[in-house]
C-alpha cells in the first residue's frame, strides 16, 4: 500500500475516532470532520420549496411509460421481531447491543416494528401508487447460523410479503444483502473468510428457489464499499473494525459472493434479473492543480472503479491495485478465475446516489456544497446527472435503476397531524430532474427508489435521523405520511414533475 494511501486511511481511522460510535461517516465525512470544512453548515430542511408541490419551474417533466417510481427499505433498519420465528442473530445485533456504538444505545430490536406490521405497511406503499418496492432479506431470518436448512418460518414472512406486493401492483425488488450477516459467519472470519462468499451462494440459492417465481428483480449486496470503509477502515458500522488491510480483503469476497450469486440464480432456472447495488461517487477535483486531478483519479479509484470495473470490465483498476501493493492481502487473496465470476454478466446496476466527493491534492477531501443532517452528505443534485451518464458512458448501457437517493430532515409531528417536511421536496425535485435529463440524453435508467419509505434505524445514527416519506411514531409505530410522501403521490400518477 502506497505512502499516499496508508496516510489517507490512517488520517481516516483518525477523524472517525474523533465521532466514535455516532459518526454515521459516509466516504468523506469522517475525513471532512477532520479539517476546516468550508461547510455553510446544515441545509435542505428547512428551505422551502421554489414552487408548489406537483409543479416544476420549466413546465412538465414526464419520465418514461411504465417508470417504476418507488421506494427502498431494508430488513434490520426497519423489521424488528430480532428474536422472533427461529430468526439468529446478526452483526448487527451484536453492534448495536455493545456499548457506545449507536447513537442514545438505539437498536434494531424494534425497529419500525415493520414484521408484524407490514399489512399495514403494503397499504401505506399502495396509497402512494409505489410501482416497485426495494427491501432486503435479512439472512439470519433465512438462516439463523448463515448456512444449512432454512428456516421455514423466515422464508414464510417474506413469501407473505411479496404476495402482498403482488396483490397490490407493486413490483417486488429483493436485497439478499444489506450488511446484517449472521453473527455466526462473523464468528469464523466473517467476509475475511473466503468461505463467507460461498455461503452467500448457497444462501441466494435458497431464496432464488423459494421466490424465484415471484421476485422479478435481485440486487446481490448493498454497498459493498459501505462495508469496506465503515465497517473495516473506520470502524463505525459492524463488525467495528479498524484495519485497512482486511478492508480491501473483505472488498474482494463481497465482489466474489456477488458474482457466485449471479451464477446461482442463472443455475437455479429462476427467471429474474440481478444486479450489485453500488453506492456511487462522483469524484472532482477540489481546485484545478495537476496535483488534485491526480488525486481525484486514484480516489475514483477506490470509490467506483474498485467495484464498477471488476463487475463490469472483469478486471480491477490497475492504479489501485498498485497503490494498494503486491503485498496487500487483497491482492493476494484474488485467484485464478475470481474476476471471470465476479464479473458474470448482470442484467442491471443499481445506483446508489447521496453525495459527490471533492479531493485535495493531498487526497483530503473538502466540502463544496451544505450538507444534510447526515454531516456525510453535501447536498448536489448534479451528482445525480454526472453520475448516471458517466455510468453509460463508460460502462455502455446496461439498464440502470437508483435504488437510493433521500434526505434525513428533523421532521416533527405537529399538532395538527401533519409533518411539513418541504426541504425533502425540494430534494427530491431536483433529484428526480437531474435524473429525467440523464434519461434524455440516453441513459437507460428504468427506475427510482426513494430512500426510505419509512423512519427507520440508520445504523450508528440509530433514531435520531428520519430518511422516511412516512413518518414513524415510535412510540405508537403509528405512521404518518409526510407531505413529501403526498407529494411523491402526486408525481407517480402524473409520471412525472
Ligand atoms: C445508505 C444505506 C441505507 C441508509 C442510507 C441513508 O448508505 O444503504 O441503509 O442507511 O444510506
Amino acid at each position: 500500500m502506497s505512502l499516499l494511501t496508508r496516510r489517507r486511511l490512517l488520517r481516516r481511522a483518525a477523524a472517525s475516532a474523533t465521532a466514535a460510535g455516532v459518526a454515521r461517516a459516509g466516504l468523506a465525512g469522517a475525513v471532512a470532520a477532520g479539517i476546516a470544512a468550508s461547510s455553510t453548515g446544515l441545509a435542505g430542511c428547512d428551505d422551502a420549496p421554489d414552487t408548489a408541490p406537483g409543479g416544476a419551474p420549466d413546465g412538465p417533466l414526464r419520465f418514461p411509460p411504465d417508470f417504476g417510481w418507488g421506494a427502498a427499505t431494508s430488513a434490520y433498519q426497519i423489521e424488528g421481531a430480532a428474536k422472533e420465528d427461529g430468526r439468529g442473530e446478526s452483526v448487527w445485533d451484536t453492534f448495536s447491543h455493545t456499548p457506545g456504538r449507536t447513537r442514545n444505545g438505539d437498536t434494531g430490536d424494534v425497529a419500525a416494528d415493520h414484521y408484524h406490521r407490514y399489512a399495514e405497511d403494503l397499504d401505506l406503499m399502495r396509497d402512494l401508487g409505489l410501482r416497485s418496492y426495494r427491501f432486503s432479506i435479512s439472512w439470519p431470518r433465512v438462516q439463523a447460523d448463515g448456512s444449512g436448512k432454512p428456516n421455514q418460518r423466515g422464508l414464510d414472512f417474506y413469501r407473505r410479503l411479496v404476495d402482498g406486493l403482488h396483490e397490490r401492483g407493486i413490483a417486488p425488488m429483493a436485497t439478499l444483502f444489506h450488511w446484517d450477516l449472521p453473527q455466526a459467519l462473523q464468528d469464523t472470519g466473517g467476509w475475511e473468510n473466503r468461505d463467507t462468499a460461498e455461503r452467500f451462494a448457497e444462501y441466494a440459492d435458497v431464496m432464488f428457489r423459494a421466490l424465484g417465481d415471484r421476485v422479478p428483480v435481485w440486487l446481490t449486496i448493498n454497498e459493498p464499499k459501505t462495508v469496506v470503509q465503515n465497517g473495516y477502515i473506520w470502524g463505525h458500522h459492524a463488525p467495528g473494525q479498524q484495519d485497512p488491510g482486511a478492508a480491501y480483503l473483505v472488498a474482494h469476497h463481497l465482489q466474489l459472493a456477488h458474482g457466485l450469486a449471479v451464477r446461482a440464480l442463472r443455475a437455479s432456472g429462476a427467471g429474474g434479473r440481478i444486479g450489485p447495488a453500488l453506492n456511487l461517487h462522483p469524484c472532482y477535483p477540489a481546485d484545478d492543480t495537476a496535483e488534485a486531478a491526480t488525486a481525484t483519479r486514484l480516489y475514483d479509484g477506490y470509490e467506483n472503479r474498485l467495484y464498477l470495473d471488476s463487475i463490469l470490465k472483469g478486471a480491477y483498476p490497475e492504479d489501485v491495485l498498485a497503490d494498494l501493493g503486491p503485498d496487500s492481502r487483497m491482492v493476494r487473496a484474488v485467484r485464478d478465475g475470481d474476476l471471470a465470476v465476479i464479473s458474470s454478466p448482470v442484467d442491471l446496476l443499481a445506483v446508489q446516489y447521496y453525495t459527490p466527493i471533492y479531493v485535495t491534492g493531498q487526497g483530503d477531501t473538502v466540502r463544496k456544497w451544505p450538507t444534510s443532517e447526515a454531516d456525510w452528505q453535501q447536498i448536489y443534485p448534479e451528482g445525480m446527472y454526472d453520475i448516471l451518464t458517466r455510468v453509460t458512458r463508460d460502462y455502455g448501457r446496461i439498464p440502470l435503476t437508483v435504488t437510493e437517493n433521500g434526505l434525513p430532515c428533523p421532521d416533527r409531528l405537529a399538532a395538527d397531524g401533519t409533518v411539513d417536511d418541504a426541504g425533502r421536496i425540494e430534494f427530491l425535485r431536483d433529484h428526480f430532474t437531474a435524473a429525467h435529463r440523464a434519461i434524455r440524453d440516453g441513459v437507460p435508467l428504468e427506475s427510482y427508489h426513494v430512500w426510505s419509505l419509512l423512519d427507520n434505524f440508520e445504523w450508528a445514527e440509530g433514531y435520531e435521523q428520519r430518511w422516511g416519506l412516512v413518518y414513524v411514531d415510535y412510540p405508537t409505530q403509528r405512521r404518518v405520511l409526510k407531505r413529501s410522501a403526498h407529494w411523491y403521490r402526486t408525481v407517480i400518477r402524473d409520471n412525472g414533475l
